[in-house]
Parts: C-alpha cells; sequence; structure tokens
C-alpha cells in the first residue's frame, strides 16, 4: 500500500537515500519537507517494510516530482512506476495542470519510466547536479 511518510519512517528512508543516490538528502531536509513545507507531499510504498518513496511539491496547478526511489533488492517489479502513478492520480485529485521533475542525463532507466507515463524532455539544465557533476534533463507532462 502507498501510505503517507511520517517522522518514524525517516530512518528507513535515510537508509534507501543512501543506498541509491550519490548526494543523499539529510535527516533535516526530511524534517524540513515533512514538517514544515506546506507545498510538501511524501508518501512510501510499504509492502511488510518500506520498498520505495516518492516526494512531491503542489503549489497553485503546479507538480513538481522532487523525490523517486526504490530499494535495490525490489527494482524492476513495477513499484518506481505504482509510485508515478500515485503522483498522477495525486495531481488529478488535486487539479494540477503540469508535473515537472529533473533527472541525471545518464538515468535512462527512470527517463524510460518517466517517459512512458507521459512525460518530455523539455531542456537540459546544465551542471544541476554535484557528486558526480552532471546535467539534468527536465522532464514535463501537461495534464490538461
Ligand atoms: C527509477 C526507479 C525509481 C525505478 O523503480 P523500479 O521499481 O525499478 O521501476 P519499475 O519496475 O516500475 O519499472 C521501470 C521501467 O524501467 C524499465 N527499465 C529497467 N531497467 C532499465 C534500463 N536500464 N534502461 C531503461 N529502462 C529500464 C523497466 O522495464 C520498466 O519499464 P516498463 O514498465 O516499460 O517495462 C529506481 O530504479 C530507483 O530507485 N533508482 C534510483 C533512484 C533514482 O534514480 N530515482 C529517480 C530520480 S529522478
Amino acid at each position: 500500500m502507498i501510505r503517507i511518510m511520517v517522522l518514524d519512517d525517516l530512518e528507513s528512508i535515510l537508509d534507501l537515500e543512501h543506498q541509491l543516490f550519490s548526494s543523499p538528502w539529510t535527516i533535516e531536509n526530511y524534517h524540513f519537507e515533512l514538517m514544515q513545507n506546506p507545498f510538501g507531499h511524501y508518501v512510501v510504498l510499504d509492502e511488510e517494510g518500506i520498498k520505495g518513496y516518492l516526494g512531491l511539491w503542489i503549489h497553485d496547478d503546479a507538480m513538481q516530482i522532487t523525490t523517486l526511489g526504490v530499494d535495490l533488492q525490489v527494482q524492476n517489479r513495477g513499484y518506481g512506476k505504482k509510485l508515478l502513478e500515485y503522483a498522477l492520480l495525486k495531481a488529478t485529485q488535486e487539479g494540477v495542470s503540469v508535473i515537472t521533475l529533473e533527472v541525471r542525463v545518464s538515468n535512462t532507466k527512470a527517463t524510460h519510466l518517466y517517459e512512458s507515463a507521459g512525460f518530455r524532455q523539455i531542456t537540459i539544465r546544465r551542471d544541476y547536479y554535484s557528486h558526480p557533476d552532471e546535467d539534468a534533463v527536465l522532464m514535463l507532462k501537461q495534464m490538461r
């Protein structure tokens, strides 16, 4: 099931952050997102433990996907797609007209996942990432 992320989940989320990302978010980042960011919406995919997670910002009629991760041990079983489908459903429910996200240019797997959900590559953001330095692709899905 997909449910709202709570503070008690953060230990597991930070483990996954370190497993999945070369510049992992910190506990302070997550505290802020869960407790203080009025635009933040964070969920976990919980199937006998946290298998994946998704972060969104929703502001007016725009949504940004801030993070998406699935435990390496259970990747390629459709969990990433399920979390992305949740984001699309949430966007519809909230009347969002456009969804954007950034992804490393080398991340062909995530790019493929987003494209199969209807996202298009809009532009390149030079040197967007560090550790290692890399460009980002800005992707966008028009909802209406
Ligand atoms: C990206 C990520 C969330 C995908 O999660 P997942 O649960 O493995 O994804 P799914 O099983 O739902 O499916 C992913 C799709 O990519 C495809 N895929 C798998 N490996 C691939 C590869 N090397 N290149 C291209 N496509 C690939 C799968 O076939 C599937 O496509 P399909 O539905 O058309 O068959 C996961 O790999 C991850 O956590 N990566 C590290 C963190 C990350 O990069 N997050 C995205 C940041 S923008």
